[in-house]
């Protein structure tokens, strides 16, 4: 998540057992993205060698394929050097990172909203597709997941990643009924102990619920979830914007404010009630998973996360 995500997040989940990803921008330079590359690899690498049981996740990192990134060539050659596990594409073709990507053995998914997009993707060889339902936070599809993984299990059987909402064992549990085959959660992450957010926005997020949420396309010129209070705050008020064309250096340095001041959360801040550590929350959501394919759907979907 931009401006959320960064190495203490992504270390701290890969270490607890769960693949951690960070957009390549999030790192302000091509020389601070190669740093953390490094930096992370040496981490993760010191944490298996002194937990052989229990050995870390692979890293990912989230590359924007857009033609106003002036960031994607440099940073690609970077991710090459150092053979970045797990890629993940978005807004843009993923050919040229699929060729550069397989050329060393790593995987390729790309973030998909639609069944159209999915098509493309596919066509352009990745490995696996995150399909973006209705209600996430950053740039969400309006396509319930429902509709989304069905539809696109029409066609595609390999590996199949839902986001949107998720953030509990249960909500996995009931991703892989619908066919998913791992999921993908940014909200719940954005109120962790190690996530990049401000207090306030961790705050935010940890108070607000769905009706604090507006999904607009004014601000960024594509369809996403912001919370209001962070307008209000700024007194921006998205009735009153004209249209705006989708422009992806919004997720560069030149207009962070929006990113940086005016933030994004998806609806899964319906059940976020604490910033716990990242350990203690993947602990959590595994026993949830857990108790949810004991008891079976009908009794594990009556019972909250807190509950649990
Ligand atoms: C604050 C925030 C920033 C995000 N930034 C990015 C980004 O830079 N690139 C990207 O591909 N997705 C971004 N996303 C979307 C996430 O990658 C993911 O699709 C989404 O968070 C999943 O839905 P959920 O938030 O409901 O769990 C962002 C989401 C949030 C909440």
């Amino acid at each position: 998540m931009f401006l959320v995500s960064f190495p203490p997040l992504v270390t701290a989940q890969c270490k607890a057992g769960i693949v951690g990803t960070f957009p390549h921008v999030n790192a302000r330079t091509s020389e601070q993205f190669d740093q953390w590359l490094t930096d992370i690899k040496n981490s993760l690498a010191a944490h298996s060698a002194s937990h052989p049981s229990a050995t870390a996740a692979p890293y990912g990192v989230n590359l924007i394929v857009h033609r106003t990134n002036a960031r994607f060539e440099p940073d690609l050659a970077l991710v090459v050097k150092h053979q970045v596990p797990f890629v993940i594409t978005c807004l843009g073709h993923p050919g040229k990172v699929v060729e550069a990507v397989h050329a060393y053995g790593g995987t390729v998914f790309c973030d998909v909203t639609s069944a159209a997009h999915a098509r493309k993707s596919v066509d352009a060889g990745v490995d696996g597709l995150i399909c973006v339902g209705a209600g996430a936070g950053g740039h969400a599809s309006n396509q319930s997941a429902f509709s989304l993984v069905r539809e696109i299990r029409e066609f595609w059987d390999g590996c199949l990643v839902l986001g949107g909402g998720i953030n509990d064992g249960h909500q996995i549990r009931a991703a892989e009924a619908l066919g998913a085959d791992l999921v993908y959660m940014g909200t719940r992450f954005i109120a962790t102990q190690e996530s990049n957010a401000q207090q306030e926005f961790k705050q935010m997020v940890i108070d607000s619920d769905v009706s604090d949420l507006i999904y607009t396309d004014r601000l960024s010129g594509v369809h996403a979830n912001f919370l209001k209070p962070s307008l209000d705050k700024w007194g921006v008020d998205v009735s009153t914007l004209p249209p705006k064309a989708p422009d992806m250096s919004s997720l560069t340095d030149t207009t962070a404010k929006l990113w940086k001041d005016l933030w994004s959360a998806g609806q899964g801040v319906a059940t976020i009630h604490d910033a716990p550590a990242v350990a203690a929350l993947v602990s959590r959501i595994a026993d949830e998973y857990d108790k949810a394919c004991r008891l079976g759907p009908s009794q594990a979907l009556r019972r909250s996360s807190t509950a649990a």
